[in-house]
């Protein structure tokens, strides 16, 4: 048995043993806006002087916002992920990885159920996706490997603040439980991931040119761009109402603060240690060559 088949086949077995059912999860009627939904250290906009200024009551509003956003990208970061699980189910290049796909297409639904469930129930709706999507072409691989890249890049992310979150006594229960399940079967994902990622460089990059490279490269970066600039979302602010904070605050409007807040150094810092270790793999694996500017 190869080393990925090896692997798989834990993963199979541990994704048999902790098979659950969403549907019985027992929803309360509605939630405390006065609860945390999201640890304060990890609300987008903490250590600026806009969060200072806020009062604790309106602080833990912005914080059930920003669960709303951080569950409605952790959906459209799945509704593409199962669509590209599922595309290549049973593909030539897929047998040894198949079996395990079929788990990673069901609890990847799973979470949907409980991500949807609680942005619809208690917030009424889901934030849209404001990722673009752009036809290309791709070098032999190319595109089974940024499928599988960026599905990592986009778990390591979540995964940080899932951890946290999971365990954050602070946090109303059914925020705080939904953060530990993830984690729970991302902890899976995030093996599988990264496996699938030295496997797929290393099978394909030797015979990618130095331009292909080199745009896989500025992709990834891209992407891990665009993948941070979400988690800073102006309609949050805005439901939030936060216009009157960033009018003192000196901001023109919840674009402004949007803005300030990714440019903030405190939000440099964060986004630097929360992706250091996916970051840090990609440059051991010769994936990335230079640190990116996040
Ligand atoms: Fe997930
Ligand atoms: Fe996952």
């Amino acid at each position: 048995m190869t080393d990925l088949a090896a692997i798989v086949d834990k993963l199979c077995q541990a994704s048999e043993r902790d098979f659950y059912n969403p549907g019985t999860f027992d929803w309360p009627e509605s939630v405390q806006m006065e609860d945390w939904f999201t640890s304060p250290e990890l609300i987008s906009i903490y250590g600026m002087p806009a969060y200072d200024t806020m009062s604790e009551q309106n602080r833990r509003r912005l914080s059930f916002f920003e669960a709303i956003n951080f569950f409605s990208l952790n959906i459209h970061g799945e509704k593409s992920l199962v669509e590209g699980l599922a595309k290549r189910l049973y593909a030539k290049n897929t047998k040894v990885v198949s079996p395990y796909l079929h788990h990673f297409l069901d609890e990847e639904n799973k979470h949907m159920m409980y991500f949807g469930g609680f942005c619809t129930r208690y917030a009424g709706k889901v934030y849209p996706d404001r990722k673009m999507a752009f036809e290309r072409d791709y070098a032999p691989g190319e595109e089974d490997f940024l499928f599988f890249v960026k599905v990592m890049i986009f778990e390591e992310i979540v995964d940080y603040y899932n951890v946290k979150m999971g365990v954050d006594d602070r946090l109303n229960s059914v925020a705080r439980f939904i953060n530990m399940m993830h984690h729970k079967d991302e902890a899976r994902h995030l093996v599988f991931g990264r496996k699938v990622v030295t496997e797929l460089f290393a099978q394909h990059s030797p015979t990618w040119s130095a331009l292909t490279l080199q745009s896989v490269r500025d992709y990834i970066n891209g992407y891990l761009e665009a993948t941070w600039k979400e988690y800073y979302n102006p309609a949050v602010y805005k439901d939030a109402g936060l216009a009157d904070v960033c009018k003192d605050a000196g901001l023109a409007d919840v674009y402004d603060l949007q803005k300030a807040a990714i440019a903030h150094p405190s939000s440099k810092a964060h986004r630097k240690k929360v992706s250091g270790s996916c970051v840090a793999f990609l440059l051991k694996n010769g994936i990335l060559l230079e640190e990116p500017s996040l």
